[in-house]
């Protein structure tokens, strides 16, 4: 499909309602809570489960890991009276009709492959960023949010952040004049990872369903809980890690969406451990009318700019930054007035519940495809970083142009049995 926007797909196909959303209506089920689960356990899908089992519109029905361990953890924590259903495989959730809608907080590259897979058994689902770990499981994620009508939040919950809302209209209606840059800043200490060695996983692990679609590789404790991200198996860097909040912010704020041109320059000037992800990284992404530069510092903690993460936007009359101290505008001449605060973890779940209620993929603050544009940028600056050249890039078919090498890096190989579900 040509990029519609979700607004004019839905207004041009009144008549494709998708059976899920009238069955859902005729069950009236906007009246009862949410019934939800969260697959994928670690701090974040921890989170998840206290946000979700915290609102008064929905019910924690379920969680899900490979790690029993931190199953058996989160259903102790989360479970009241043996009420919430614990499972090793995430299917046992997919194919549970009670259940409305899942969270996917497992490594990057589960994200795709596991909201397909509910999507196609009629569930709404909150996936986290970035919620792909290619540029084309993106495009077929959106893709299937669209044709089947259900509501996919993305996990930049920076869109849900009441400040950050006011201080991205203010930029767009022209508070600062005309805005020809925007600086995506990912700055902060991540210590390295050192070398660790080949060993069994722990026991009781279903290692190879962690792994699932990536290929089969021994396991190290490197390669497991969070430090996966490193590693360009299962995670896309600190670009698709923490850069995608700021460069998720920066795109909203110019509004602007896919570019015609990124070039990159990264590597490793602090790590020499088992990262093969950068720790410096400079991405320049091009718009007809600005450009949205990404920078990134993995080796200190100062602030640059006023800013550890944040994005500020440079107009002809003054600059809007927007970090961990909240929003800030400052015109030409004139002190900074604080505009809001941060990001809303709460309030981007209450919105997501809200929008399942109401069957009202329309209302999500931070829907697909926006999602799948964001990622779709962190993607290309890391293929042009890892190629060590500019990209030019097709916006109407998506493809990028004259280079077979880059563009076979829009998709991955699928190790046999997991490939991408369809709903055949
Ligand atoms: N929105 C945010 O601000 C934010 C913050 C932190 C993390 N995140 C995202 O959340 C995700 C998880 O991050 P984390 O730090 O909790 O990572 P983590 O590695 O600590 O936890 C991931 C969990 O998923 C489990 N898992 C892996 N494959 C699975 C499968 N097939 N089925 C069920 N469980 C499986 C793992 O065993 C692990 O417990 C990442 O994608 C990360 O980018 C988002």
């Amino acid at each position: 499909m040509s990029r519609l926007n979700r607004r004019s797909f839905l207004q041009q196909s009144a008549v494709m309602v998708p059976a899920v959303a009238a069955a859902q209506s005729a069950q009236g089920q906007s009246d009862k809570p949410v019934r939800h689960a969260v697959i994928g356990l670690g701090g974040q899908g921890n989170a998840h489960c206290r946000l979700y089992s915290n609102n008064p519109d929905c019910e924690l029905v379920a969680v899900c890991d490979v790690d029993p361990e931190r199953l058996a953890k989160s259903a102790s924590e989360f479970g009241q009276a043996g009420n919430l259903r614990s499972t090793a495989d995430f299917h046992d959730i997919i194919n549970d009709d009670s259940i409305d809608s899942v969270s996917v907080v497992t490594p990057d590259h589960w994200h795709t492959p596991i909201a397909l897979a509910a999507l196609h058994a009629g569930k709404h689902v909150h996936v986290e960023k970035p919620c792909s770990h290619n540029l084309r499981e993106g495009r077929v994620l959106s893709e299937t949010a669209r044709e089947l009508g259900l509501c996919v939040q993305h996990g930049t919950q920076a869109r849900s952040g009441e400040g950050i809302r006011e201080a991205i209209a203010f930029t767009r209606d022209g508070g600062i004049g005309t805005v020809r840059l925007a600086k995506a800043i990912n700055h902060q200490l991540r210590p390295g990872i050192g070398r660790a060695p080949e060993t069994e996983p722990p026991e009781g692990v279903d290692y190879d369903r962690w792994l699932g679609p990536a290929p089969i590789r021994p396991f190290t404790k490197n390669r497991w809980h969070y430090n996966w991200h490193w590693h360009w198996d299962y995670g896309t860097g600190d670009m698709g890690n923490d850069g995608i909040h700021q460069v998720d912010v920066a795109r909203w704020g110019l509004g602007v969406e896919w570019p015609h041109t990124i070039s990159a320059s990264g590597g490793q000037l602090f790590y020499d451990d088992d990262h093969e992800t950068p720790d410096t990284q400079v991405v320049t992404i091009e718009y007809d009318s600005a450009f949205l530069v990404y920078e990134m510092r993995l080796w200190t903690n100062y602030t640059l700019e006023g800013h550890d993460n944040g994005v500020v936007f440079y107009g002809d009359k003054g600059k809007v930054d927007i970090g961990r101290a909240g929003c800030f505008a400052t015109l030409i001449g004139e002190k900074p007035k604080k505009i809001g605060g941060g990001s809303d973890m709460e309030a981007h779940v209450a919105n997501f519940l809200a929008c399942v209620r109401a069957n009202n993929p329309d209302g999500l603050n931070a829907p697909i495809e926006e999602g799948e544009i964001s990622a779709g940028l962190c993607h290309l600056g890391n293929i042009a970083t890892r190629l060590g050249r500019q990209l030019t890039f097709d916006r109407d078919s998506g493809r990028i142009r004259d280079d077979e090498e880059a563009e076979a890096m829009q998709t991955r190989v699928y190790r046999a049995g997991y490939e991408l579900p369809t709903n055949a």
